[in-house]
């Protein structure tokens, strides 16, 4: 079977990069918090929407599922718990939404019998999991690394409470998948298939949400291309033209970079010009040295 890990992010910075600098800004650090919040939450319509397309059959699956939304829907009230705590807030979290992206870049309407939900379901939420319990393992890493503030400890314990649940929820997957896998060569074939489907839509949802620098577009692009390749030849062309102008022409995208923009702005115009400028365009420069 198939192992797959997921990638770092533009192939350079690792998931505990990324939270070693959270947990060091307070303000960043709320905003991430909020986002695994809003993911948790968003995590049980998701589940809820694969159970009604099941629609009770088969019923243990179904059974295993409503346990897997208790769970969710867990994670996301401890998480608004400790936002409220903290005095933060719990709304919908500002820019990109990595599980908004990764929602666009499904094809649910291309899959139709009941099977193929089933696989695809497991494989799209195994891949989500999987990417989840990395995050959660770097910010405990992290959080055990930096200053022990009552807040710090308080936000380490709410993650070291939902990170064992989502390990199981990865096992969990990964058994379904090589159940199915086991039936006939050809059901090991779709797990196959679903599995490095899912994955790269996984990783463009990530660098989706995460890349607003100039050249983005473009990346987007090359991801999409990613995603096309696992694809059944009959699906790609119109999986291409559906999802070509979201890669490329992107309103939130131009929202979120004008936001950042002004915030860097307005908290130290010299440093937008001596810092921000050159990081925006670091890709670009690079390329024409
Ligand atoms: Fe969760
Ligand atoms: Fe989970």
């Amino acid at each position: 079977m198939t192992v797959i890990y997921p990638r770092k992010f533009r192939d350079q910075l690792t998931a505990q990069a990324i939270l070693d600098r959270v947990v060091e800004q307070p303000e960043a650090h709320m905003v991430v918090l909020n986002r695994y919040r809003f993911n948790e939450q968003h995590s049980c319509k998701d589940l809820t929407d694969l159970m009604e397309r099941l629609d009770g059959q088969p019923k243990e699956l179904v059974r295993e599922l409503s346990h897997h939304v208790a769970d969710e829907a867990r994670h996301a009230y401890w998480l608004s718990d400790l936002l409220c705590d903290l005095g933060s807030e719990i709304g919908t979290p500002p820019g990109m939404s990595y599980i908004s992206e990764f929602e666009h870049l499904l094809d649910t309407n291309s899959v139709n019998n009941k099977e193929d939900i089933i696989i695809d379901g497991i494989a799209a939420i195994n891949v989500t999991e999987k990417r989840g319990c990395e995050y959660f393992a770097a910010h405990i890493r992290a959080l055990q690394k930096t200053e022990q503030t009552p807040e710090n400890i308080q936000i380490r314990e709410t993650i070291e409470k939902i990170m064992p649940e989502e390990v199981e929820h990865v096992k969990w997957g990964n058994r379904k998948l090589a159940e199915i896998a086991k039936v006939s060569p050809e059901h090991k074939i779709k797990v196959e298939q679903a599995k490095r489907k899912y994955a790269a839509i996984e990783q463009a949802a990530l660098e989706y949400s995460m890349d607003i620098l100039a050249g983005a577009e473009f990346r987007r692009l090359e991801h999409l291309v990613k995603i096309v390749e696992t694809l059944p030849m009959w699906q790609r062309p119109q999986y291409l033209s559906e999802h070509f102008g979201n890669a490329l022409f992107n309103g939130k995208l131009q929202e979120t970079r004008f936001e950042f923009a002004q915030k860097a702005w307005e908290k130290d115009p010299a440093a937008f010009f001596e810092k921000f400028i050159p990081m925006f365009f670091a890709d670009n420069l690079k390329g024409k040295k």
